[in-house]
């Protein structure tokens, strides 16, 4: 499989396929602006760094790499819902498209860097799981910016109701000295109190566990660590809602994946159609997902 990958999709020296933990296939990328690796396994980005700058993502070094579960850190895809679903039974946490293999449809070089685009499409078994027709692509240009974008089509013949995330793990220097801008004022929905409706005021601060969905956000997202020198910008489209989330210590102590210590080193701001925000795509139709984060000095 993985020499296959590579006489299809390799380019020269800048993008190639490896055997990565427990024999997954993974693609690594090196160009002049950056590297990165992502899993097949849910086209999982494990790894995104700018020459010669620290990691911008989380990754939890007691993640499963594993055909039948999620990886803890990097960007899990959730879709086609966030959260639990509605009706629970076999339907796990997050959606299903982060625990199947993903297709490489297309490498190439671009301006911006190296771009690679995946693909999944509606089974049997997801039919099995959630009713619908789809195909799913996900492109993701490697450069001085890190740019995804999640692509939806329906393909059946009725309306389908999606909700996802880009449920992005960001590194930070320590999750209790950091400060998140760009959500002020904004209202949120308390996940550890019931969804009740708060407001927040001022620059998100992190001292306790946080599980909020910001609703009504589709600005950009700063997020600010003195200690590293270094502001990530989040910006999107295709959303209007933004999770914050961090376990903090009893929360991870919970997760069998995540280390007991992993909360200082770590905050997720995802990139959401979640709560209200989950939209109805007919037969046919796309809907776009996107995120970029760049980082760049304090
Ligand atoms: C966040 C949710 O998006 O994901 C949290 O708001 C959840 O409630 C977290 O705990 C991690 O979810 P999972 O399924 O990857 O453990």
């Amino acid at each position: 499989m993985i020499a296959q990958l590579n006489a299809t999709h390799a380019l020269a020296d800048r993008l190639f396929f490896a055997s990565g933990p427990n024999k997954m296939p993974v693609v690594r990328i090196r160009n002049s602006h950056a590297s990165a690796e992502i899993h097949l396994h849910g086209a999982h980005l494990t790894d995104y760094q700018r020459q010669g700058e620290k990691p911008v993502l989380w990754m939890s070094r007691e993640a499963y790499f594993e055909a039948s579960k999620p990886i803890r850190g990097g960007v899990p895809i959730c879709w086609p819902w966030f959260g639990m679903p509605k009706e629970s039974g076999e339907r796990p946490q997050h959606g299903f498209v982060r625990n199947r293999q993903w297709s490489v449809e297309r490498t190439r070089d671009t301006e911006e860097g190296t771009e690679i685009t995946f693909s999944i499409g509606s089974t049997p078994d997801s039919i099995a799981l959630w009713p619908h027709r789809f195909k799913l692509t996900y492109q993701l240009t490697i450069g001085r910016s890190l740019k995804m974008e999640l692509s939806f089509q329906n393909t059946g013949d009725k309306p389908a109701e999606v909700g996802a995330a880009l449920h992005t793990y960001f590194a930070v220097s320590d999750a209790a000295e950091i400060r998140v801008t760009g959500l002020d004022h904004r209202q949120y929905l308390d996940q550890l109190d019931g969804l009740s409706t708060k407001v927040q005021v001022g620059d998100v601060t992190i001292a306790e566990e946080v599980d909020r969905i910001y609703i009504d956000t589709e600005d950009e997202c700063v997020i600010h660590d003195p200690a590293w020198n270094r502001r990530l910008r989040v910006a999107k489209e295709g959303s209007r809602s933004t999770v914050v989330w961090n376990p903090w210590i009893e929360k991870s102590k919970r997760m069998p994946d995540f280390p007991d210590d992993g909360y200082h080193g770590m905050v997720c701001i995802e990139t959401t159609n979640a709560a209200g925000d989950t939209r109805l795509i007919q037969p046919g139709d796309t809907h776009r997902l996107m995120q970029s984060v760049t980082p760049e000095p304090a």
